[in-house]
């Protein structure tokens, strides 16, 4: 057979246009003499026959059916009627048509790229056609990978309704501090980053037979130390399939790196889509976005509009400003149902996007590039894309990394524009112009791996007992200067020794699921007697920046009740320790949240980061200790994990970090922005940038402190004359070892 031929020498399965055709004509034809939804007919089986259990139920009390029995049966007709749905909604995927040709070649072959549009399935069905076809007969689970921890959240959602099970149970998802599967969970939907803390239990992946690395071409810096261990672990256990499912075109770099790994295409579909650029250039995308959204509103025939944001407050600015808009015109527009989507929306607003708006009514989608790939939200017939995106950038040589908005790549630019044209033609606006699009614009995003801070992934994979780093597998190589940098932290850190080798600070910090710096503070905690309060603190800030709310009309109050928060001025870290003690000396009363403009969901949110963080705790025996309102104490405790983000105030009011010589600003959200006067020295959580660079959570600092807790790090000179001193080169030698 010549396609079999074609995958041994390892080439695309469909290299030719013809084969997928045939393909299509076979699937056809196969589906036309028997129907082969086995699962699908099983779980119409379930319920028809619960049904029948119920009538039958019903006949044996009486002859009449009574009330109650009436409404369970209407409640079990309409899951049936939903489920019938979803299955003949399942069938109408493009990868359906692929089913058995997909499973065969899997069958045939441990390792598969799959590349297919957005939205035809792959993410969806694939698991489930797998565990139909006895993938999980054997007691292994299926294991599916996904960057973002939104997308695993809603994926796993519908998947779980589509067979029928509840969510947790068959089919589940686990993401960073929350874990939604048991011991059925067979399919099992995750971050790429909690699949890499697996690996730490787990390093050959025993309890899988199925690992799929999805949405692989986003690239992030977890999916890339992944696809390193996956490729490692596949070649021991020779019984463990692989599926590298992207989807974009360029899957031939998968393919070598899976040295030729056969590619599955699917073949999607996509209809026509009219790209509109603006004739000069958007002074401000946001508004120009407000602009566009209404206008295409009130011009447009029916279909639902997508917008792409940055980021929460950005796509909070323009919901608000949108609901102000519509508002004001009344009943003299049709209704405009707005949905935001980004990261930390919480759970149950998320389906909300999926729901398709009221009849007459149409919805518009805020997202951030969450929905480029990793979400399909159908029914978008105009896209309106400003072109920018949020992404991570790092400086080896200064050791700071910063958030920042940034143009996106024309390959982005593309993809977003091909969310409008799913289901029928679409349109999409451009708010830059064609000009911009063809000479400013990057062709590709560079991988995370080449602009990130290594700390953590390199802390991983020491613990993996992978010394070697220069010769890891890599798909993409990180730059050695950044490497080099990620041991030299770590060292200063005191979780790897001058020989690079993980010392028991470092094997400690690598059970907590948190930032190196943030672990090495817990670790410290101990020697502080405060582990408790660093405990919160690391909970409150892993929960999410909108601890605080602050609406428009009542903004002075909000930030009195803020400021009260920060007593002392000693800073936003403890300003987050004194919101969770007296929140949970109110008995985590949501009152109490409405009172003092704190967020209760975000509140609710720490509170269970911390009950894992205590189990974790316990593991890394660290004695649950409180320093009774020793405030120093936990400072100096934050110090030792934080004391690389420091800096100095200047006569200007502006802060200069110390090591690296960089003009800083207290971020406005932050309790210490209007602290009178300021701080000289400061400890920052992370730096943002933004229209300047700014710290974000600060807290004030001893100088003496730095010299105390990180003498190998800072000396006198540091913090006496401002001369910014390179980095010390004397353990550089721990880098290659
Ligand atoms: O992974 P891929 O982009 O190929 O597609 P998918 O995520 O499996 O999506 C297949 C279909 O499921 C799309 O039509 C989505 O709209 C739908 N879906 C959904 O309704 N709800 C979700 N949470 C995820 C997908
Ligand atoms: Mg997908």
């Amino acid at each position: 057979d010549d396609r079999e031929a074609r995958g041994a020498k390892g080439k695309a399965f469909s290299e030719q246009e013809s084969w997928e055709e045939q393909q299509i004509r076979k699937s056809r034809l196969q589906f036309g003499s028997k129907d082969r939804g086995g699962a699908s007919d099983e779980y119409e089986l379930v319920f028809d026959d619960a049904v029948e259990f119920v009538k039958s139920a019903a006949a044996m009390a009486g002859t009449e059916q009574d009330h109650e029995t009436d409404e369970l049966t209407d409640e079990i007709d309409a899951k049936v009627t939903l489920q019938r749905e979803l299955q003949d909604e399942r069938k109408t995927l493009p990868v359906y048509k692929f089913k058995d040709e997909l499973l065969k070649a899997i069958a045939e072959h441990q390792i598969i790229v799959v590349v297919g549009e957005t939205g035809s399935g792959k993410t969806t069905q694939i698991p489930q056609y797998l565990h139909e076809a006895g993938y999980t007969a054997n007691g292994l689970k299926i294991g599916c990978t996904q960057p973002r921890r939104v997308a695993a959240m809603s994926v796993a959602a519908r998947v779980a309704q589509e067979m029928g099970v509840k969510l947790g149970h068959e089919v589940g998802y686990s993401i960073r501090f929350e874990d939604c599967t048991s011991e059925k969970t067979v399919v099992k939907y995750m971050t790429d980053g909690t699949l890499l803390r697996e690996f730490l239990g787990e390093p050959d992946l025993a309890s899988y037979g199925v690992v799929i690395v999805d949405e692989a071409h986003e690239r992030t810096l977890t999916t890339d130390i992944l696809l390193g261990l996956v490729k490692d672990v596949a070649r021991f256990r020779p019984d463990l399939k692989l599926l590298i499912s992207s989807a974009t075109l360029n899957a031939e770099k998968f393919s070598d790196y899976f040295d030729m790994a056969p590619v599955f295409k699917i073949p999607g579909r996509r209809y026509k889509v009219d790209i509109h650029y603006t004739v000069a250039p958007e002074a401000d995308y946001v508004d120009a976005a407000v602009a566009t959204v209404l206008q295409l509103h009130v011009t447009q025939p029916p279909g639902d509009i997508l917008v792409f944001l940055t980021g929460q407050e950005e796509i909070e600015t323009v919901e608000e400003i949108l609901r102000r808009r519509t508002r004001g015109l009344g009943s003299k527009i049709a209704e405009l149902v707005i949905c935001p989507i980004y990261a930390n929306l919480p759970t149950e607003l998320q389906a909300k996007i999926f729901e398709p708006a009221p009849p007459g009514a149409r919805k518009v989608v805020l997202a951030t590039n969450i929905a480029e790939t990793s979400l399909t939200i159908d029914g978008i017939s105009y896209v309106v894309d400003p072109g920018f995106c949020k992404v991570k950038l790092y400086s080896p040589r200064t050791g700071t990394e910063s958030l920042l908005v940034h143009p996106i790549s024309k390959a982005s630019a593309d993809q977003r524009a091909g969310r409008s044209g799913r289901t029928g033609p679409g349109k999409c606006f451009r708010l830059f112009t064609e000009y911009s699009y063809n000479n400013d614009m990057e062709d590709e995003t560079v991988p995370e791996i080449r602009r990130s801070n290594l700390d953590s992934v390199v802390l991983s994979l020491k613990a993996l007992g992978i010394n070697d780093l220069v010769s890891f597998d890599f798909m993409d190589p990180p730059a050695s200067e950044a490497l080099l940098k990620a041991l030299e932290d770590l060292f200063a850190l005191g979780a790897l020794n001058s020989r690079g080798e993980l010392t028991k600070t470092g094997r400690r910090m690598v059970e907590l699921p948190l930032d190196p710096m943030m672990a090495k503070a817990i670790v410290a905690s101990e020697r502080y007697g405060c582990s408790e309060e660093v405990l919160t603190i690391a909970a409150m800030l892993s929960a999410g920046n909108a601890v605080f709310y602050r609406p428009r009309d009542k903004a002075l109050i909000a930030d009195a009740a803020r400021q009260r928060f920060n007593a002392g001025n000693v800073g936003d870290h403890i300003a987050l320790l004194n919101v969770y003690t007296e929140w949970e000396e109110s008995g985590h009363s949501a009152q109490w949240c409405l009172d003092h403009f704190v967020q209760s969901r975000t509140m609710r949110r720490a509170r269970d980061v911390r009950e894992q963080l205590e189990a974790l705790l316990e593991r890394v025996e660290i004695e649950r200790r409180s320093s009774a309102g020793d405030l120093d104490a936990v400072r100096k405790a934050i110090t030792a994990g934080f004391f690389r983000n420091t800096a100095q105030l200047r006569q200007d009011g502006s802060y200069r970090t110390v090591k690296s010589w960089r003009t800083v600003f207290v971020h406005p959200s932050s309790g210490m922005a209007r602290v009178e006067p300021p701080a000289r020295w400061v400890l920052y959580h992370e730096l943002v940038e933004t229209t300047k660079e700014y710290m974000r959570q600060v807290t004030e600092l001893k100088p003496e402190w730095l010299l105390e807790i990180a003498p190998h790090y800072y000396q006198d000179k540091n913090l006496e004359t401002p001369e910014p001193k390179k980095a010390a080169e004397a353990h550089l030698h721990c880098a290659t070892a």
